[in-house]
């Protein structure tokens, strides 16, 4: 608190992150990393990078890192643009899209930075609760509003939504952008930017952050209709000009190109999630059908803060929220089979 801040400062509640603390033989499955790491092609490619040409700016236009996004899903540079990862990207959506007369709609139990942004930019929004199998009921979102955003598939819940059910909230909403977050699409979800050539009203948000194992790097991107993109470059251009440096973008692209070697680490995870799935549900928890790279579980008769605390004094750590509805879950992150196979046998061990 101090008398120097703004007026709109002493009204935030900024965002909490997920822990990233250092402890020996730390097995960390709260904050949905990749635990494969990534592409030795980024690798090379970012060391490739640094050299005197970092004297430079970086290309404000971010071509490189546009173009290689476009080829991978067959669109053109004017419907990309970039940011310092998705985080940045949301941010400048709800600056540049998400403000209008009528409220936005957002579920209730999603992405915790969604109503940060809101109080942030003075976004007027109205959560709507999640049915009680924890999914977006799409019916709900059939009325009239400024402006929707879901992140499909959900987090923390890891459940997706059938393209058929975006589609139709695209067809009800033609004069509103639709917002789809996608950070966890790749372990299983079905993508919204199949849709985007027809229509104009859609913007798709992902990261290289999970399915690329870069969340070090700090790179996401949008997918939309070039005049939805101009308005993100408006904002982006009266913020930084220069968001992403020379060797990110190295990195980016050369992991964005390395389409293999991301299928391959993806269904990894994906056989892991489902091995995971199978132990917990053995051990009495309720887990909710992933499509990401984690799940979200409870246990029946244990409560979920202690299930965390008692990870966590043998270095497993699990992501834990205090929230209404979902404080007896547990989010955690798919790691290793080697992590998953610990974190079962702590769970036996807690639970005997
Ligand atoms: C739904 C969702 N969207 C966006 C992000 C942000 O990802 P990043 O800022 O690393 O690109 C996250 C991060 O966990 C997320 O869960």
């Amino acid at each position: 608190m101090s008398r120097f801040w703004s007026k709109v400062v002493h009204g935030l509640t900024p965002y909490t992150p997920g822990e990233q603390v250092q402890m020996p033989n730390l097995v960390k499955l709260n904050t949905n990393e990749n635990p494969y790491g990534p592409s030795p092609r980024a690798i090379a490619a970012m060391q490739a990078a640094v050299g005197d040409g970092l004297r430079k700016y970086s290309d404000p236009s971010n071509a490189g890192l546009k173009d290689a996004v476009a080829r991978r899903f067959g669109l053109t540079r004017e419907q990309v643009f970039v940011g310092n990862s998705s985080d940045e990207v949301l941010a400048h959506t709800f600056h540049a899209l998400l403000k209008h007369e009528l409220p936005l709609l957002r579920p209730d139990i999603s992405y915790s930075f969604y109503p940060t942004y809101c109080s942030l930019y003075g976004i007027e929004s109205l959560e709507l609760p999640l049915n009680e199998r924890f999914e977006v009921d799409v019916a709900d979102y059939h009325r009239p509003c400024g402006a929707i955003i879901i992140a499909n598939p959900n987090a923390p819940t890891g459940i997706a939504l059938p393209l058929a059910q975006i589609e139709a909230l695209l067809q009800s909403h033609p004069d509103q952008p639709v917002v789809i977050d996608e950070a966890y699409v790749d372990f299983g979800g079905e993508s919204a930017a199949a849709l985007l050539h027809r229509y104009d009203n859609l913007l798709v948000i992902q990261t290289l952050s999970k399915s690329r194992s870069l969340a070090g790097l700090r790179v996401g991107f949008a997918l939309g209709h070039p005049d939805l993109i101009a308005g993100l470059e408006r904002v982006k251009n009266s913020f930084n000009c220069y968001p992403l440096g020379q060797v990110q973008q190295a990195g980016a692209i050369a992991a964005l190109d390395d389409v293999a070697y991301t299928e391959q680490t993806s269904q990894a995870i994906i056989a892991s999630r489902t091995w995971l799935t199978s132990q917990m549900q053995a051990l009495g928890f309720d887990v909710l059908p992933s499509h990401a790279n984690f799940i979200f579980t409870r246990h029946p008769q244990r409560d979920g803060a202690q299930l965390a605390a008692a990870l966590r004094e043998r270095a497993i750590l699990v992501r834990h929220f205090k929230s209404p509805r979902i404080d007896q879950f547990l989010r955690i992150s798919i790691g290793t089979d080697e992590e998953c196979g610990k974190l079962v046998d702590a769970l036996k061990a807690i639970l005997a």
